[in-house]
């Protein structure tokens, strides 16, 4: 029989309409434009209205995809979205978009892989694909990480921004997905968490105790540790040499994090798509950010190989080796 592929037929992507410079973050948290763009590359990032949620920029980012695919919600037959701020407990936001696009029906579902969360749920998206399963697939990854951020904290605030991106993925004889590496390693859970949830309960702190708690140094130190082996975990399963990448395309959490990664590859700056400097780190929006950027500037074209990679809470950590 046959091997059966998914491929991305189109993408999208939605901001949030308000942005934040570094200049805005110096007038209320003590910090500096110098001070951040040099630590990470971040120079503004992207902050939801009062009432703008994780679905309203999933359901943007999804029109565009499926449009761009000329896939009509209708045809779907199931949709994987990554997040780990969804809109309400339940349903899932997959739930809410689904209805929202006209998608009733398909399967339709969240994952909590935080910054993982997109390139989790293409890896899952994937796998129904190959099984015959599901022939057209709407996968997401969105966030409004700005909603558990402490604008206080300088640490941490500084880093995150909104926003969402969207692939649609079909069944195709023609590759595809070349490979999916998924993994999670729970003991770092104290490295980066948000403390607070339904079951362990909320407590009086401000915003209920929702906030991001994270060791910024030992974050760096075990991403970039951890990216350089996935990266050569991801390369032999799909039997190729770094040489043959076309683009990286990282998770936007740190330029000194994405440039580690590409030093590793061998690849110039120049094959590396980056927009951590306008996004932030928009955690799972991040991958499908900079890929529907990368598709719709011109850079990345048909048949050229791209690596995806993310890590994030958890920790957790995947790739996508593809060809577009
Ligand atoms: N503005 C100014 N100063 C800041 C600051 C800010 N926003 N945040 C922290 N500082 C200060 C600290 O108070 C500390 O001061 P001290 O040395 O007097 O104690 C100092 O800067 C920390 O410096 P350092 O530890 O050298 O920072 P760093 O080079 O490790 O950079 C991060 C800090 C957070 C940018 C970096 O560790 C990082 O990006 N880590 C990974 C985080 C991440 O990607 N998380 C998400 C993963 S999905």
């Amino acid at each position: 029989m046959a091997q059966i592929y998914a491929r991305i037929t189109g993408t999208g992507s939605a901001l949030p309409e308000k942005v934040l410079t570094n200049a805005d973050l110096e007038q209320f948290v003590e910090t500096s434009d110098e001070w951040i763009r040099t630590r990470t590359g971040i120079r503004q990032r992207h902050v939801v209205a009062e009432g703008e949620t994780t679905g309203d920029l999933s359901y943007r980012a999804a029109q565009i995809a499926l449009e761009a695919a000329g896939v009509k919600a209708s045809e779907l037959d199931l949709i994987v979205l990554g997040t780990t701020t969804p809109d309400i407990i339940f349903p899932s936001t997959a739930c809410l978009v689904q209805h929202r696009l006209g998608a009733n029906g398909c399967a339709a579902f969240d994952v909590n892989a935080a910054c993982s969360g997109f390139v989790y749920a293409l890896g899952i998206a994937d796998k129904f694909i190959r099984s015959g399963h599901s022939k057209k697939v709407l996968v997401i990854g969105a966030e409004t990480l700005t909603r558990m951020v402490d604008w206080t904290e300088r640490e941490t605030c500084v880093l995150f921004g909104d926003g969402a991106g969207a692939v649609v993925l079909e069944a195709s004889s023609e590759p595809g997905i070349y490979a999916t590496c998924l993994h999670a390693d729970g003991a770092y859970k104290d490295l980066l968490y948000n403390p607070v949830g339904v079951s362990a309960g909320f407590n009086d702190e401000p915003n209920h105790g929702v906030r991001i708690h994270m060791s910024g140094r030992e974050v760096f130190k075990v991403a970039v540790k951890t990216l350089d082996s996935l990266v050569e975990e991801t390369l032999q399963a799909a039997g190729m040499e770094a040489s043959q990448i076309d683009w990286l395309i990282p998770h936007q959490a740190n330029l000194r994090i994405i440039e580690a990664t590409a030093k590793r590859l061998n690849m110039p700056m120049e094959q590396v798509i980056v927009t951590v400097d306008k996004h932030a780190n928009t955690s799972s929006g991040s991958v499908p950010l900079a890929l529907d950027y990368a598709v719709r500037s011109g850079k990345v074209q048909r048949g050229q190989n791209l690596l995806l990679e993310a890590f994030g809470g958890g920790f957790t950590w995947a790739s996508a080796l593809l060809r577009y």
